[in-house]
């Protein structure tokens, strides 16, 4: 019988060097790291396809076949050749900080669970105010991600909604729906959260947007009078700080004093572009971010830091409480009473939590925010580079130029109509994954296709944007006849 799960200290750290010695070769080669690796569906289920292991193995062997069956074939996520969706690749200090964590395996549910992660924890929310110039007292807590920070904020509104209409006592019986306002161009973790928080997504109004996918506040307005003199409630209009087809930033100051006209909450879902605002030269696209009741952020988008983590941010703290406590005799501790402790579960949902803003901790410190911000503005750059490479070149054409670092675009080549042009585009994204070379994805801009490419990752520079493109002009080249 083992007297625990733990390896003599010898043999741990032969396994620790043997997975530093893997981590290291991963990186020796992040550069030239594939965008997608090809692998059929069936091929890979294969590779895990056991019965339950009773009894344990090798663990140096275990850490090769890691190697060959996850780490090697992993996607692109790392490297300069990823576009699709909006992936960061990461980074070193991160991955050491999350070791560390896992380690030492603290609950960030109670404050003597874990003394330093929740003081960790509480000095991040602060210093995340600092980043994006929000009031410095404001609440808030790590979440998975930007879904999970936009559903949270938008919890603390229904409620606050609820209080205020007395929901507890008269139920929603005899309430025409209470509505939300967004622009079409919202991501749809608004709509999942719609739906989870019972408003039902007919409830909201999406609203259409500008030629720059901004949305059109006029008609916001419009929409709102109209809804008001039909009866309804108006509860709260939400606003994109980077939309997620184009990085639009919304008029954020013109959505604050609506929402102030029409007493209505405020929420601001900075998920892709909240954290650029703390550039100097971006700053003022974002006036107005102050004044929002929340605010959803990503920081596995734009501080470059591995899954999971997002944050929310509520500039009232008692509504954290006031929405998410729940009294539990096994939770309570007297010792509250004499010490101002933050009990991190009284303000939000999750119970058991780890230590998320360790490793964003670890990572400011170790590396300044200054340079993340540079790092993000050099994202900024190398996307106007490749939107002025699109602009000059006669086989691209651009669609969606964004203050951010997203880049929409269509393939021409030498194509003169536009049903071929729509499918020589269509044909040409999964035939970029069957590549792999460089991995990209599309979307709809207007119900347009369109190929869409996100920097934000700090390791593309220049040759990376060449590097994109030759390959689309090469992949397209192989496709020729197979167009119809
Ligand atoms: C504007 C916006 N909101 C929300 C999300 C969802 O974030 P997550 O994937 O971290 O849940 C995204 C993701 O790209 C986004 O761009």
């Amino acid at each position: 019988m083992n007297k625990s799960l733990d390896f003599p200290s010898s043999e741990f750290k032969q396994i620790l060097d043997k997975a530093t010695d893997i981590i290291l070769g991963k990186y020796d080669l992040v550069d030239e790291q594939k965008g997608y690796n090809n692998y059929a569906q069936d091929e890979v289920a294969r590779w895990f396809d056991e019965p339950l292991p009773f009894e344990g193995g090798d663990v140096i062997k275990l850490l090769d076949e890691v190697k060959q069956k996850v780490i090697d074939p992993a996607t692109g996520n790392m490297g300069p050749n990823m576009y699709a969706y909006v992936m960061t690749g990461g980074n070193q200090i991160s991955t050491i900080a999350d070791l560390i964590a896992t380690t030492i395996n603290q609950n960030v549910a109670k404050w003597h669970l874990a003394p330093s992660m929740t003081e960790i924890e509480k000095r991040v929310v602060k210093w995340t105010t600092e980043m994006i110039n929000y009031t410095n007292d404001a609440g808030g807590a790590m979440v998975s991600g930007g879904s999970e920070a936009n559903l949270a904020s938008l919890t603390v509104a229904r409620n606050v909604f609820f209080r205020n209409n007395n929901v507890n006592k008269n139920g929603l019986f005899g309430m025409k729906p209470f509505l939300i306002y967004c622009s079409k161009e919202t991501h749809n973790c608004i709509d999942k959260s719609v739906g989870l928080l019972g408003i039902g997504t007919n409830n909201m109004r999406r609203i259409e947007t500008n030629r720059d996918f901004t949305i059109n506040i006029a008609k916001l307005e419009e929409q709102i009078k109209s809804d008001v003199i039909n009866g309804f409630t108006p509860f709260c209009i939400i606003g994109n700080a980077g939309s997620v087809n184009t990085g639009a930033i919304d008029d954020l100051d013109s959505l604050s004093e609506i929402s102030k006209k029409y007493n209505v909450w405020f929420h601001v879902d900075g998920a892709y572009g909240g954290l650029a605002s703390s550039l100097p030269s971006l700053k003022h696209q974002y006036k107005g971010i102050e004044k929002a009741d929340s605010v959803a952020l990503d920081f596995h988008k734009w501080l470059y830091q591995p899954f999971e983590i997002g944050c929310f941010l509520v500039k009232n703290w008692a509504l954290l409480k006031e929405t998410y406590f729940n009294k539990a005799d096994y939770l309570d501790s007297d010792i509250n009473v004499i010490s101002p402790r933050l009990e991190i579960n009284e303000h939000y949902f999750q119970l058991s939590r780890n230590a998320k803003a360790f490793k964003i901790w670890m990572s400011i410190k170790a590396y300044g925010f200054a340079l993340f911000q540079q790092m993000m503005q050099k994202d900024i750059a190398l996307s106007a580079y490749l939107s002025k490479v699109i602009k000059e070149s006669d086989d691209f054409e651009i669609k969606s130029d964004s203050d951010l670092a997203i880049v929409c675009f269509r393939y021409i080549g030498t194509f003169t109509t536009e049903e071929e042009i729509i499918n020589i585009n269509k044909k040409l994204i999964p035939a970029l994954e069957l590549d792999g070379s460089i991995f990209i994805t599309g979307t709809k801009l207007n119900g347009e296709f369109v190929i869409r490419a996100c920097l934000i990752n700090h390791r593309k520079q220049k040759e990376s944007i060449h590097h994109l493109l030759d390959t689309i002009r090469h992949v397209a080249k192989t496709l020729k006849g197979t167009l119809n």
